[in-house]
């Protein structure tokens, strides 16, 4: 670093300090001209950016620069391909580098726990680990330009009814497995330069005003070096903030919060070493970018390509009763507003101002001639009679009809979240028609979001176009024709009907959502409930196919210190060149805790040609095989069998195998007077103080008199087969009786048995 920041921060004023610590205004931070200290920019993003120049705002009211927006995340992280992903965050960094912007605002990495948050389209996964795969490889992108990132919304903010106030009330083992680990492990892998504070509370505790979060997770935990600023307008109380871990506020506050922060210095509730910190982390930041600046060219044009390439490594085909690919030479109509105007991203901060956009009725023309009827109207839910008249014409003469169907832009965005998880109803009716007149019917669905398919089982094809970026029409279009074999996987399950996602009953409450589904989001919820869905998490269909085999484990036994290497043979079986993203599952038999059945650790896209095999390697660590221990404050990987699981998606599990691990750690006991019966017999270390604990309870409950209760103690432990009925009831009983009840019948003294206790808490 050129500037010697400690020393800069100790010639600044107690108020240039403060001054430092919120925004001069909407994007900018403050200069303090005398120490050489200029103002530097940050903008949105993250798929494209949203530089304003005039007229700011953070809800995408007003225009910003013309610029390229590339596929929203719920498209490109269904590539499940990282160094797509990198390309992408590279060529955002050039343009930030190119106009002046020192931290692109994303990515966002909240979890997708309900098809309704209006902001699902700004997210990955309901994967975490999907999610954090992707973010960390989009900021390794951008930040090799040395333009910072900051990954949002840290965290749980998952609806956007009541975002400012709302409280996600999570239990700790939930967030540390599902809400959290996307942002340890961008923050592990990739450091973004900055971490965006949500707006909500958790657990009651506003995200900009949590110690647990700000300082003890991220940064002692996870060991995070930049800075943390508030969501646009996400500060509740500024010194309580700062204590906690909030460096920047922003955008500016006036002046208010800067002098709050002075006033709590001299008045001795804020120790400047804090305030100091803090604006050392920011200038560190802020000075890592001013002296890597590089005078990058870009132009418009190259960077829609790398739109376009997103966008086509990432489009899912869902479903192909042989009628795709199209050929130049079949007569095909193209139905619906969407073909013509393209629904390419959603609204909010997040909303770019494209610079071109293809749709796919212009793409078209380089390959083949279709007829074009809109059908519906892209903006609104109405079925008009005699545009669904010309295009049921329009599907009737040709051979294949192919409708663009979608959300209107009102319909999802940031601010308010979705009702229903429906189409517009107009658009379900047309298809219903067509489908009366054309069987060969394709959908091309634009979405920020899952929605039903009432038709599903009656069209021939679905493409899930989610958001395609502003190349949209081109990839679709190429994708319909074959011109690019589409390789993309679904990044989230989706339902067959709302009601069956996990957190119907609980979402969209004004003051607290409780998170009562725990960790059984998404496929890990439909799994386990053994739900049909209409398609699975990491599913997608190619024109060509593929064969798994030969699936080996560098070990069949390890520790949890251990690294396990996993490897399978993947082959081209089709004709034509393809990509196939092959999935890691793992799961636990162990018992020790209510766990998914099997959850995704691993991925790898490869591409084969015809014929060709290609072996894919992936390793697996402690992290892979555990869970979140709150008794332990730690991850745990329990002792007994896993099942590797290789997939072409969550529900096709090609080929398997099993690995025995064994911990390195015990799970402490917390013994207590509470502590059932059971619990004392399941765990060796204490198996011989419940056998003797039993057998004085079984005057009550067991078989006999304690003389005999040896026999039934051992039972307890290896479930005796020639015991009676009776016993295996009685036993039953006393695993789950609190062992205060030897003291309640009056078998034992409680401080003998404390005494018992104790030894084991030592
Ligand atoms: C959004 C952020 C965005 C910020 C600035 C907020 O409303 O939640 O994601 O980066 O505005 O526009």
């Amino acid at each position: 670093m050129e500037k010697n920041v400690k020393e800069l921060v100790s010639q600044m004023t107690l108020e240039e300090k403060a001054g430092m610590c919120s925004g001069l205004d909407f994007w900018h931070l403050k200069s303090v001209d005398r120490l050489g200290i200029p103002s530097v920019m940050v903008s949105d993003g993250p798929h494209g950016l949203r530089k304003q120049e005039a007229g700011a705002d953070h809800l995408g009211i007003n225009d910003s620069i013309k610029a390229v927006c590339f596929p929203p995340a719920v498209l490109s992280a269904c590539s499940f391909d990282r160094e797509l992903l990198r390309d992408l965050g590279d060529t955002v960094g050039k343009e930030a580098q190119a106009t002046d912007v020192s931290v692109v605002l994303g990515p966002a990495v909240n979890i997708k726990r309900s098809p309704l948050c209006g902001r699902n389209f700004e997210y990955y996964s309901e994967d975490p680990y999907l999610a954090g795969e992707s973010a960390s490889a989009f900021i390794d992108g951008v930040q090799s330009h040395h333009v910072g990132t900051s990954i949002k919304h840290f965290a749980a903010n998952n609806q956007e009814l009541n975002r400012l106030s709302c409280s996600s009330e999570v239990d700790e083992r939930t967030l540390r497995e599902i809400y959290l680990p996307a942002f340890e492990t961008a923050v592990k892998k990739s450091q973004p330069y900055t971490v965006m504070c949500s707006y909500n509370k958790i657990n009651g505790t506003y995200s900009s005003e949590n110690p647990w979060l700000l300082t003890k997770v991220l940064r002692d935990e996870w060991g995070f070096k930049g800075y943390v600023m508030s969501d646009w307008g996400a500060v509740n109380e500024r010194v309580p903030g700062l204590k906690a871990g909030l460096e920047l506020e922003m955008p500016a506050s006036g002046g208010l919060t800067d002098k709050e922060i002075v006033d709590a210095v001299r008045d001795g509730s804020l120790d400047e070493k804090v305030l100091d910190q803090a604006v050392e982390r920011i200038l560190n930041i802020t000075f890592t970018w001013l002296d890597n600046r590089e005078n990058r060219e870009f132009t418009y044009e190259a960077d829609h390509h790398v739109a376009c390439r997103v966008a086509e490594e990432s489009m899912v085909l869902l479903k192909n009763d042989n009628v795709l690919p199209l050929k130049p030479a079949e007569k095909v109509a193209f139905i619906g507003g969407f073909a013509k105007t393209p629904r390419y991203q959603g609204g909010g901060s997040s909303h770019v101002n494209s610079f071109r956009v293809d749709s796919a009725l212009d793409a078209v023309k380089d390959i083949a001639q279709v007829t074009y009827a809109e059908g519906f109207p892209s903006s609104k839910d109405i079925y008009d009679e005699t545009l669904a008249a010309q295009a049921i014409e329009a599907a009737r003469n040709a051979d294949k009809a192919v409708i663009f169907a979608g959300l209107p832009e009102s319909f999802e965005s940031e601010g308010y979240d979705r009702s229903h998880m429906e189409l517009p109803q107009c658009q379900n009716r047309l298809i219903r028609e067509i489908l009366k007149v054309q069987p060969n019917t394709i959908v091309v669905l634009h979405n920020g979001s899952p929605v039903e398919m009432p038709w599903l089982s009656d069209v021939k094809g679905i493409l899930e176009a989610y958001l395609g970026g502003q190349a949209v029409g081109t990839a679709v279009v190429n994708i319909l024709y074959g011109r690019v074999n589409p390789s993309g996987k679904l990044a989230e399950t989706l339902p067959l009907k709302l009601s069956d996602n996990p957190s119907y009953l609980n979402f969209g409450e004004k003051e607290k959502v409780v998170y009562h589904e725990g960790v059984f989001v998404g496929y890990r919820y439909y799994d386990a409930k053994e739900m049909a869905v209409a398609f699975p998490f990491g599913h997608g269909l190619s024109y060509t196919t593929f064969e798994y085999t030969n699936l080996t484990v560098d070990k069949e036994a390890l520790t949890d210190q251990d690294t396990l290497t996993v490897s399978v043979d993947i082959t081209n079986t089709g004709k034509v060149p393809g990509k196939e993203i092959v999935q890691l599952y793992v799961a636990d038999h162990t018992g020790a805790a209510k766990r998914p059945l099997k959850e995704l650790k691993g991925y790898e896209k490869v591409a084969l040609n015809p014929g060709e095999t290609k072996t894919v390697t992936m390793t697996l660590d402690k992290r892979s095989f555990a869970w979140y221990s709150t008794d332990l404050h730690d991850w745990y990987a329990a002792t007994g069998e896993y099942e590797i699981m290789i997939g072409a998606s969550s529900r096709d599990i090609r080929l398997t195998k099993k690995v025995c691990l064994t911990s390195t750690v015990l799970l402490p006991l917390n013994l207590n007077m509470h502590t059932p019966l059971g619990e004392l017999l399941k765990d060796e270390r204490t198996r011989e103080l419940g056998k003797e604990l039993q057998s004085k309870l079984n005057v009550f409950f067991g078989p006999g008199s304690p003389e005999d209760s040896s026999a039934a103690s051992d039972s307890a432990a290896s479930s005796d087969s020639e015991a009676s009925e009776e016993d295996l009831m009685s036993e039953a009983m006393a695993a789950s009786m609190p062992i205060r009840s030897l003291v309640s019948f009056g078998l034992m003294k409680k401080e003998d048995l404390l005494k018992k206790l104790a030894e084991f808490n030592d």
